[in-house]
């Protein structure tokens, strides 16, 4: 247990899983109150849950309203949906992806902004691939660039309020598919194969970079990669 965060209040939207729930349950440990919001409801020990959709502003605005006051806004959440290659993409993959992951972020903190502590910090995920050129990541690089961007300019906007992103490699989550999964262990161990380090990350090593963007108050627009130098 430490303090980093105590008498604090962090508000995870997508922190009922993966790498959302890490960040949660640091903060939590960190001495914070820690309240995850998402579709499910779902929370890890500790951590206050709130029902709500990114996509639907009225009940987002209603969770963040409920609140009180926020001084940490993170936002993980984004769609589960597969981003084929351009001839077999679909307008629902492309749209949902950019409606939870970037217009959900953008959404959320303009909601948030009444509710934002005087010196608070945002924290956005985009994702290695926004610089890692493809066949088939045109939807997800897109997204990804636009999360990275989007940072940066509500940086300067809502200074002295601090926003960062953190652009994730791949990390061991349920993205991949379940866990014990075929599908995940081969992306894994394939992935793994190809990375510097070795292996993917663990979701706590991600939230280690989002308690940085949180605490370090010389840090505003940054993009943080945590990528076990996937992008060399
Ligand atoms: N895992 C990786 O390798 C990797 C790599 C690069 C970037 N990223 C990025 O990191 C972020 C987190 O990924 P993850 O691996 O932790 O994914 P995850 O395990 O699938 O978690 C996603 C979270 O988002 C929530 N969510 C999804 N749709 C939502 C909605 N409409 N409204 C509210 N909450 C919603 C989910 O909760 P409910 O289902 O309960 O709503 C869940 O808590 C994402 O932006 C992802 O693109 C991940």
């Amino acid at each position: 247990m430490g303090n980093a965060l105590s008498n604090q209040t962090v508000v995870v939207i997508g922190g009922s899983n993966g790498i959302g729930a890490a960040v949660a349950t640091l903060a939590q440990t960190e001495g914070a109150r820690a309240i995850a919001i998402s579709r499910s409801g779902a929370a890890p020990g500790g951590v206050v849950p709130i029902v709500a959709d990114v996509s639907d502003l009225l009940a987002l605005g209603k969770a963040l309203a409920s609140i009180g006051v926020i001084d940490h806004l993170v936002h993980t959440a984004a769609a589960r949906v597969s981003t084929p290659a351009l001839p077999s993409l679909d307008e629902s993959a492309l749209q949902s992806t950019f409606d939870i992951k970037l217009f959900g972020a953008i959404h959320a903190a303009r909601l948030a902004l009444p509710h934002l502590s005087e010196r608070a910090s945002i924290t956005f995920t985009s994702g290695q691939v926004s610089r890692k050129y493809g066949t088939g990541s045109v939807t997800k690089g897109a997204v990804n660039a636009a999360v990275d961007a989007a940072g940066r300019h509500l940086a300067k906007e809502l200074a002295p309020r601090r926003v960062n992103v953190v652009s994730p490699g791949v990390v061991d989550t349920s993205l991949w598919g379940e866990a014990g999964s075929e599908t995940r262990s081969s992306t894994i161990e394939r992935v793994s194969a190809a990375l510097p380090v070795k292996r993917v990350a663990r979701p706590e090593e991600l939230a280690a970079a989002y308690l940085f963007a949180m605490t370090n108050g010389f840090v505003t627009g940054s993009v943080i990669d945590v990528d076990g130098g996937g992008l060399l």
